[in-house]
């Protein structure tokens, strides 16, 4: 059995490895496929949607669907632009997201991937929902209004951290991230280099002491567009 997937991306023709998911095999193609709640350290989450692509006429989420002999992906149809609009703009409209003065401006996935699909504003009116901040720890602490539930943290702290410390309480656009204890961050164990406060895309977990220090127009996207290092690793053709 030959060990290589051969499949059509946007037409070109790609390949890719037995038990990866369409958005690995993208990635080492060179082909960045927007993500928001993948991270390449975690088991995929597949709750966010963004990484919708079309596979053989059908929407299919890239980070969960392993890629298959013969599959004929689209990336870039204006139909999956504009659900990923979609979903983006609402992950705006229901949080509280202040970017002007947020710590993770510039180095933020989410308002990394609404400049790279071109959002100059949602669609939907803003919700303004009352969400809880966590700062019961001394080193960090969790900022409810900048949460998108992408749940990188919980994934991370139980597979990279071992220790389950993090969790989903509510449902829906109430659904939250909370600290496994009643005294909050403060009652369970977590420090700045666990995994789970480094995977956060946005800026719901934040270290204290290391916030604001590195400045506005210095940090990862204030000088290329996401994705574009995945980009970077197209072969040339
Ligand atoms: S990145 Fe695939 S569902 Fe979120």
């Amino acid at each position: 059995m030959s060990d290589k997937i051969k499949f059509l991306m946007e037409g070109k023709e790609c390949t890719g490895k037995p038990g990866q998911s369409i958005l690995q095999a993208a990635d080492d193609n060179g082909v960045y496929i927007p993500r928001l709640c993948y991270h390449p350290d975690l088991k995929p989450g597949g709750s966010c949607r963004v990484c919708t692509v079309n596979v053989n006429g059908r929407n299919m989420a890239a980070c969960t669907t392993p890629v298959a002999d013969g599959m004929v992906i689209l990336n870039e149809t204006e139909e999956l632009r504009d659900l990923r609009r979609a979903l983006v703009e609402m992950l705006f409209i229901e949080g509280n997201h202040y970017c002007p003065f947020c710590e993770k401006s510039g180095n933020c996935e989410l308002q990394a991937l609404a400049y790279r699909l071109k959002i100059m504003a949602p669609r939907f009116p803003y919700m303004f929902p009352e969400r809880k901040l966590d700062a019961t720890h001394p080193a960090i602490f969790i900022d409810g209004n900048r949460c998108i539930q992408c749940g990188r943290c919980v994934r991370a702290a139980e597979e990279v951290d071992h220790k389950p410390i993090l969790g989903f309480i509510g449902r829906g656009v109430a659904m939250r991230i909370k600290a496994g204890s009643s005294k909050g961050l403060a009652g369970v164990e977590i420090g700045p280099e666990d995994a789970c406060v480094k995977v956060c895309p946005v800026g719901s977990i934040i270290v204290r002491e290391t916030a604001y220090r590195t400045p506005i127009g210095k940090r990862t996207y204030d000088h290329q567009p996401i994705g574009s290092d995945i980009e970077a690793r197209a072969p040339e053709s």
